[in-house]
């Protein structure tokens, strides 16, 4: 796996999800893609959150985020506070991190950029699920044999598997004495270097859930590559880095849901290979995240920020309100 893309929970109050994301958390909303009332994306550097407007999912665990202004996070959340009172908007801020809870109960937790991060100044480094006691092996060895991507347990007080994602994130299970909470449906998409090799390997363990197009499919269920038990139910979204892509607009993407605009093909794989292919070559400012226009980069001169998250199938299918 290269890159975590985006977390997928739905939100049934677009108001409330802004002041949170975007006043609370210094976020930005897309400005191109999802800006009508169905559904928002919010942009995390190269990650993001899809939030379709639906009745509320929690992710169990809560989502890792680097953001740049970390001292200015305590004044954005007193300020949010007021519009978010009567909800389950909380938050606690230590010196090097703050524990921040959505109005319907997703968590998060905030860092400034950091060593622990590396090449992350805003983004989304890792995902913490909590799993049942005993699973953590398996959900490693899960990772390590049917998906290649590499993976231990790692013992530090509690026990996790810890799954690589690229050069800069995680998947994270740790193991607790916890009950877990039902699974709700919500999801995470990551984009995958194998994109067969692994989607073989779970066909023949009956694993895939949504053979969703020819650049993508599910899974839901995590399990013992030995036994087919299952150890965890999170669903993928897994995407291959070969979508066919095609130019952005030479002029300014105009906002908008019309099916009509739809293209085929996926930003954002072009911009990881765009970044792949010139490891020498500085990366995208994160302050293009907070830039309205994305019309060109200043960097690289063929930078996929150009064609960011015109995606095809993605986007047809959230103006379905499939919540995908
Ligand atoms: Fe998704």
């Amino acid at each position: 796996m290269i890159h975590l893309e985006h977390v997928n929970v739905r939100v049934p109050d677009q108001q409330l999800a802004t002041q949170f994301y975007v006043v609370a958390l210094g976020l930005t909303r897309d400005p191109y893609l999802m800006v009508g009332l169905e559904n928002m994306w919010i942009n995390v550097g190269n990650s993001q959150f899809h939030l379709p407007t639906a009745a509320a999912q929690v992710l169990r665990g809560f989502t890792g985020l680097v953001i740049p202004d970390f001292d200015e996070l305590p004044a954005r959340l007193a300020t949010a506070a007021e519009r978010l009172k009567g909800t389950k908007f909380s938050y606690h801020v230590e010196a090097s991190y703050a524990d921040v809870t959505c109005p319907w109960g997703n968590r998060f937790r905030l860092h400034p950029p950091q060593e622990k991060f590396p090449r992350l100044t805003l983004g989304m480094p890792y995902v913490e699920f909590p799993v049942r006691q005993g699973t953590a092996d398996g959900i490693a060895r899960f990772y390590k044999e049917i998906i290649g991507a590499p993976s231990c347990v790692v013992s530090n007080g509690t026990v996790a598997a810890e799954v690589g994602v690229g050069t800069s994130q995680k998947l994270i299970f740790r193991e607790t004495n916890e009950p877990p909470d039902p699974y709700d449906g919500h999801h995470i998409a990551v984009c995958i270097a194998d994109f067969s090799g692994p989607h073989k390997k779970m066909l023949e363990r009956g694993v895939v859930s949504e053979e969703s197009n020819p650049y993508q499919y599910r899974f839901v269920d995590i399990v013992d590559p030995d036994n087919g038990k299952v150890l965890f139910e999170i669903e993928h979204e897994v995407r291959c880095v070969t979508a066919p892509h095609v130019p952005p607009p030479a002029d300014q993407p105009q906002p908008g849901p019309a099916a009509a605009d739809l293209r085929v093909g996926s930003g954002r794989p072009q911009l990881l290979i765009a970044h792949i292919g010139e490891r020498a070559a500085p990366r995208c400012p994160p302050a293009l995240n907070r830039v309205a226009s994305r019309s060109a980069c200043p960097v690289i001169s063929s930078c996929a920020w150009r064609g960011r998250g015109r995606g095809r199938s993605r986007r047809r299918r959230e103006i379905a309100g499939t919540s995908r």
